[in-house]
């Protein structure tokens, strides 16, 4: 499973060196003004859910994240903001009291990714197809009828490392497996090992991903727009 315990304390300063640019994440989200309930899936610390609190006051915003280290974080950080309510949930048991009207995940627990002009395929934190399919279903059913759910987009994952905001060594490794590809995340003083984690990613063809979201309603709504960081679906 995605389990981030090894990551959690830092994470922040990796994703915010230039892995992730939250402001543009949260532009890409697009809200529109019948939007009053948003889940996000795999909130980890809350980066994506502080920036959307702060523009959006008005808004009910869940978040939930299997890992709880990382869900510490994010308590920390959105306390001030009581239209915030956060829990610790593995997607394939969500089990929330409201349907949302709109749900996103962005690098949380599915994401597309897209090379070049190769068709997206979808990126799972979960390696279990069963799993996958149970996640799948409980999203579904905390997502309202004509609801949305966004999922993220980001571009092939590579090996790579580079010096961090905090002058760590940051390194990436990704070995192809027959279900997807095994990530595994390192930081390091330059002498010595800090963090190390791996994940296991499943993987699905754009056309396996669409007739599994289909399964539960949802239809892929194609949109041409200029830095757009989501593919969109609509529920039925
Ligand atoms: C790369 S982080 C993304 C966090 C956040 N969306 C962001 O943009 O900073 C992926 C998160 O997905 C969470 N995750 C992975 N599998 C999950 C599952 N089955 N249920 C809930 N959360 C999961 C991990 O715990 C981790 O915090």
């Amino acid at each position: 499973m995605g389990d981030y315990s090894n990551m959690a304390s830092y994470y922040d300063v990796i994703m915010t060196s230039g892995y992730y640019d939250y402001a543009k994440i949260v532009d890409s989200l697009v809200l529109q003004d019948s939007v009053e309930k948003v889940l996000e899936i795999g909130c980890g610390t809350g980066l994506i859910l502080e920036e959307l609190a702060r523009r959006k006051s008005t808004l009910q915003i869940s978040g939930i994240d299997l890992t709880a280290p990382m869900l510490a974080i994010a308590q920390e950080r959105l306390k001030s903001f009581h239209n915030v309510s956060l829990s610790q949930q593995d997607v394939c048991n969500l089990n929330l009291p409201t349907a949302h009207d709109l749900a996103f995940s962005y690098g949380g627990v599915w994401y597309f990714v897209i090379d070049g002009d190769k068709e997206p395929f979808l990126v799972s934190h979960i390696p279990d197809h069963a799993a996958n399919v149970q996640g799948l279903e409980k999203m579904a059913q905390h997502i309202a009828p004509h609801g949305t759910l966004l999922l993220g987009i980001q571009g092939p994952h590579h090996d790579y490392e580079t010096v961090i905001s905090n002058g760590m060594k940051y390194s990436q490794k990704i070995d192809p497996t027959d279900i997807g590809f095994t990530k595994h995340y390192f930081l390091s003083d330059g002498q010595k090992t800090l963090m190390a984690q791996t994940v296991k990613y499943r993987t699905y063809s754009f056309e396996e991903a669409k007739n599994m979201l289909a399964t539960y309603g949802f239809t892929y709504v194609p949109e041409i727009r200029d830095n757009k960081l989501f593919l969109r679906f609509s529920k039925a």
